[in-house]
């Protein structure tokens, strides 16, 4: 079979995958290598990962992901600089004003950024503003420096690497609704301002079955816009045990996303939130719940992989 990576090249595509670094060695590593073009960096790169303990940094994990990538001829999508999760204890337990936290946010950004100028193709910037309903999530950043962390956060990270294409990503938003037209309204505003906005991303965590029906209709909006758009996170989870009309329906639902993003010049390509069920962060967090990549635990390629490289262009 043609690799989904040399698939995806043919079609203008990005075809990647979120990886743990301390697996890309053995069957986990080949198959990284050779089946996509992107990387993101599943944790490595949150600042929990690289700042535990204030002024002291683990680059390890991050750096080595991103020779992997660069060994492999691969993109890097880095993953990402202001979140309300996966914070180092000692900024969430801190007691700031706005004016440090906004500085300790651009000394962060700036060094991160910095630390990768050149390496890093699109950088999820924001990760995660909105509430459901499309109002601002009430975390860290926002109750402290409003909503202007986001255009402040944006304007950083573009001096810092100003190649770097610069996205805002979010889940729940695939669909045309609430909370994606709030998303809408903000990279509106955000290029009128002039704000360095280059993409969203839909991390399309997504239930078996639930491909939302307007998705492309919601790429095309974004595009219209001015903005690239990239399916950041794609998963399919199911209720386990997978069984062969789950799993057909896996690959009907992998498809649909990947042929809205072929559909639209502008969506730039599709990545995977782990290729492997052995490396997936859905079993923990929804139990009896999984399944959802497009390799099995033992590396077997499921429909789900077929499916992608069906829309790829592939047999
Ligand atoms: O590293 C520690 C390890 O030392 C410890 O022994 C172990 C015991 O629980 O925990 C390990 O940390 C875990 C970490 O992943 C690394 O494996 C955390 O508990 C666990 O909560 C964390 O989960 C990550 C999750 O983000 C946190 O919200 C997932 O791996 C990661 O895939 C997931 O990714 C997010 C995206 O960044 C944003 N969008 C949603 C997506 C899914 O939640």
């Amino acid at each position: 079979d043609t690799p989904l990576r040399d698939l995806a090249a043919a079609k203008g595509k990005v075809i990647g995958t979120a990886v743990t670094g301390s697996k890309l060695t053995g069957t986990y590593g080949d198959l990284a290598g050779a089946q996509f073009n992107s990387l993101t960096p599943g944790n490595a790169m949150k600042w929990g990962s690289v700042e535990p303990t204030q002024g002291s940094f683990n680059w390890t994990e991050a750096d080595q992901i991103v020779a992997f990538a660069q060994a492999h001829n691969q993109q890097v999508r880095g993953h990402t600089l202001v979140w309300h999760n996966q914070n180092p204890g000692w900024l969430t337990n801190g007691t700031w004003t706005a004016a440090q936290l906004g500085s300790l946010l651009q000394n962060h950004i700036a060094t991160e950024v910095g630390r990768y100028k050149g390496k890093i193709t699109a950088w999820d910037v924001v990760n995660e503003p909105f509430n459901e309903d499309g109002t601002y999530r009430s975390d860290l950043w926002y109750d402290t420096l409003g909503a202007d962390y986001i255009a402040n956060a944006l304007t950083w990270a573009h001096a810092a690497d100003p190649a770097a294409k610069l996205y805002i990503n979010d889940y729940n938003v695939e669909g045309v609704d609430a909370k994606s037209t709030a998303l809408y309204n903000l990279v509106k505003d955000l290029k009128g301002r002039g704000v360095p906005i280059d993409g969203v991303g839909l991390q399309a965590h997504l239930i078996l079955g639930q491909v939302p029906s307007s998705l492309q209709q919601n790429i095309q909006r974004f595009a219209d816009l001015g903005v690239d758009v990239s399916i950041t996170e794609l998963d399919v989870r199911m209720a386990l045990p997978a069984d062969s009309t789950k799993l057909a329906q896996q690959a009907a639902d992998y498809k649909s996303v990947l042929n809205a993003c072929v559909a639209v010049t502008r969506c730039a390509g599709v990545t995977v939130w782990g290729f492997t069920d052995s490396d997936s962060w859905v079993p923990s967090t929804f139990p009896g719940y999984g399944a959802a990549t497009p390799y099995d635990e033992n590396y077997v390629p499921k429909p789900a992989y077929h499916a992608i490289a069906e829309a790829l262009g592939g047999t």
